[in-house]
Order: C-alpha cells, then sequence, then structure tokens
C-alpha cells in the first residue's frame, strides 16, 4: 500500500492485477502445456535433475533484476521507460534471469526457473506487458570436462548448443537450425538460436555461458556454466497458431476449452474475427514523450480492447515543433464493439493522453 505512494513506483493497477495469475502453472493453457513439455525434455535427458522452480515472486530487487546478472549501470532496460519499478529498490523482474545469482548462491547447479516478466512496450499482436520466461542454468565441474580436451568454455558451449538443439527438436520436429553470435551482460560467449519454420527465421532463445563472475560471487568456484533464457509466449504462438498474445489472457470458453488435451499439436480454432475499428490521434509531443508511456495511458483506458498503437505520421514544423499521428486499432477478441463503445474509449483516450502525457492534441 505504502509502495504505491513511493514517486518512484510506475506500476498502474492493471499491472498488479495481473501478479498472482499464474498462467504457467495451469496444465491446459498453452503456456503451462509448454512449460510442462520442456520439463519434459529436460527430465529424460537429464533423469530428473534439474531443480524446477515456477513459483518465485515477480517482486525482486534492482540488484537481483540487474546487478547480479551484471547488467550496466547505464543500459536501457533499467529506465523507468523500460521497467515497472515498485520503489527505487524493487522491480516487477523483467526477465527470469532475476533468479540466476540466489539459486547459484543456495547451491543449485541445475535448474529451470519459470515465471511471469514484465515490462513497459508498444502495443501490438505479439507485446504484453505481461509475459512468461523460462530460464535453464547448468554448472559443470571441473573434473567433467578435463578430458575432453576441450577448455571449460567450449566444453560449456558445446554442450549447451546440444540440448537446445534436441530441444528446439523436440518442440518444432525436424526444422532447420542457425545459431547466430550476439551479446547478454550475464554469458560469454552469448548465443540466439533460429529455427527455419513456417517459411522464415525464428528466433527461439537467448543463451550462452555465464561470466566467470557471476559464478564466483556466488560460490561456484573451478566451475563453468551455461544458461538459456525463452519466451514461452512467443513459442506458444506459433506452436498452437495463436494469433494474438492477449489471447493468452481470455477466460472466453471458446478459448480456454480448446486446450483441455494439456497437450502439444493441439491448434487453435478461432471462433471468429470480431472487425477492427481505427481511430487516429494527433498531437504535438513534450520532450518526455516517448511511445511506451502513450501504450500504458490507452492500456490504462481500453485494456485488451486495444490490438495496436501505430506511429503513421511524424514530422517537426519549423518552429521545432514534433507532430506524432497515431493509429490505434480496437478490436475485441471476444464481441463485436458498438460505434458508441469505441467513441466512447477513444474519448477518454484523448483526455488521458492530455492530461498525463503533458502533449497537445490537434
Ligand atoms: N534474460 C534474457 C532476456 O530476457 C534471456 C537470456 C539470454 C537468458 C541469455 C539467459 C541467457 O540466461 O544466458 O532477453
Amino acid at each position: 500500500m505504502e509502495r504505491e505512494n513511493d514517486p518512484a513506483n510506475n506500476v498502474p493497477d492493471a499491472i498488479f492485477s495481473k501478479l498472482g495469475m499464474q498462467l504457467h502453472r495451469r496444465d491446459n493453457h498453452p503456456i503451462g502445456i509448454l512449460k510442462n513439455a520442456i520439463y519434459e525434455y529436460f527430465d529424460s535427458n537429464y533423469s530428473g535433475k534439474f531443480v524446477k522452480f515456477d513459483d518465485l515472486s515477480p517482486i525482486v530487487s534492482v540488484k537481483a533484476n540487474f546487478d547480479d546478472v551484471l547488467v550496466p549501470a547505464d543500459h536501457v532496460s533499467r529506465s523507468n521507460n523500460d521497467t515497472y519499478y515498485v520503489d527505487a529498490q524493487t522491480v516487477l523482474r523483467c526477465h527470469t534471469s532475476a533468479h540466476q545469482a540466489e539459486l547459484l548462491k543456495t547451491g543449485h547447479s541445475h535448474f529451470l526457473v519459470t515465471g511471469d516478466v514484465y515490462r513497459r512496450d508498444s502495443i501490438d499482436s505479439t507485446h504484453y506487458p505481461v509475459f512468461h520466461q523460462m530460464e535453464g542454468v547448468r554448472v559443470f565441474c571441473s573434473d567433467e570436462w578435463v578430458d575432453s580436451g576441450l577448455d571449460g568454455t567450449s566444453y560449456a558451449a558445446m554442450d549447451l548448443k546440444k540440448s537446445l538443439e534436441g530441444l528446439a527438436k523436440k518442440l518444432f520436429g525436424d526444422v532447420e537450425m542457425r545459431w547466430i553470435d550476439t551479446y547478454f551482460p550475464f554469458t560469454n560467449p552469448s548465443f540466439e538460436l533460429e529455427i527455419y519454420f513456417q517459411e522464415k527465421w525464428m528466433e527461439v532463445l537467448g543463451c550462452g555461458v555465464t561470466e566467470q563472475e557471476i559464478l564466483e560471487r556466488n560460490g561456484k568456484i573451478h566451475s563453468v556454466a551455461w544458461a538459456f533464457g525463452l519466451g514461452l509466449e512467443r513459442l506458444a504462438m506459433v506452436l498452437f497458431d495463436i494469433p494474438d498474445i492477449r489471447l493468452f489472457w481470455s477466460t472466453d470458453q471458446r478459448f480456454t476449452s480448446q486446450f483441455s488435451e494439456g497437450k502439444l499439436g493441439i491448434k487453435f480454432k478461432p471462433f471468429s474475427k470480431y472487425p477492427p475499428c481505427y481511430k487516429d490521434m494527433s498531437f504535438w509531443i513534450s520532450d518526455s514523450f516517448t511511445e511506451n508511456n502513450l501504450c500504458e495511458v490507452v492500456r490504462g483506458i481500453a485494456g485488451d480492447l486495444v490490438e495496436e498503437v501505430r506511429l503513421i505520421d511524424n514530422f517537426t514544423n519549423k518552429k521545432g515543433m514534433t507532430s506524432h499521428c497515431y493509429r490505434i486499432a480496437y478490436r475485441s477478441m471476444e464481441r463485436s464493439l458498438t460505434d458508441e463503445e469505441i467513441n466512447q474509449l477513444q474519448g477518454d483516450v484523448r483526455e488521458a493522453v492530455q492530461s498525463k502525457l503533458k502533449v497537445i492534441l490537434r
């Protein structure tokens, strides 16, 4: 309660109300089904060695979310434009990597962490401020790689790639795969796994060999480790043919009942596609304007009735004033919206945007 009055707090009620929903713990929900399928893969390949955590609180310290996984002090992800702060020292975790350090420290060497994660972002059919990730970590001690002829890092990287290729194969079948070098603060080297699926390359997960500093700080000396993190919604959308990320939150029986078998292989049958309605809104922005803030205001008014918020025009006049025009798509997943309802929403959105964002409507 007190925290809500903290000046650093930027968590709206609509986001707070998602805490505790635990979609990933429902066996008949696509997110829970996917989690269970990944569990099965690790259980059968590592004879139950991976300890599973899916009930850790999403409210974590700034230290756990960022410092402990070596996210630089000036990294954009720390800004209050990207992350939800409960107070100056506490955030809604923006990734399940927030639990790596504490679990290593308590002695775990093989673990999977699944949970809801929170990010301020723009609005479209694949982005929602709450989604779910799974993190995996495996630690090796030196006698595991001495006989391999490889150094620890190469050994871990090789094992990582083999494990994750096996996982992708279990989920997607016999697909073409490729590894892309990338950067994460917590791993070196770092990779992304992509698969060729439905005629395009798709990113499946991020991973890498854990930075020694993380291991050493948490009592793992003479060790190497690998880690990965994957977004469950992204994968579930393609595996189950789910066209819009808002559907995961639907309580409509026509959605929920389709997953009652609790298995991979189910393809979602859209019950109906209701028509979208587009409304444009133009305004002069101020220096503090961000698209994430706009999206939060729109989501705060329209909730899950907003499908997309898209910048369609942007210019600066001779006086140096910048105008943005955004197109808002309203569409319910569950019913037709009336003109009156949409006009009311758009009116409320205009008012809220004007009063909260220091912009001048045109
Ligand atoms: N935390 C990363 C993210 O949210 C995902 C990730 C990448 C996790 C690499 C890892 C890792 O453990 O090694 O984008």
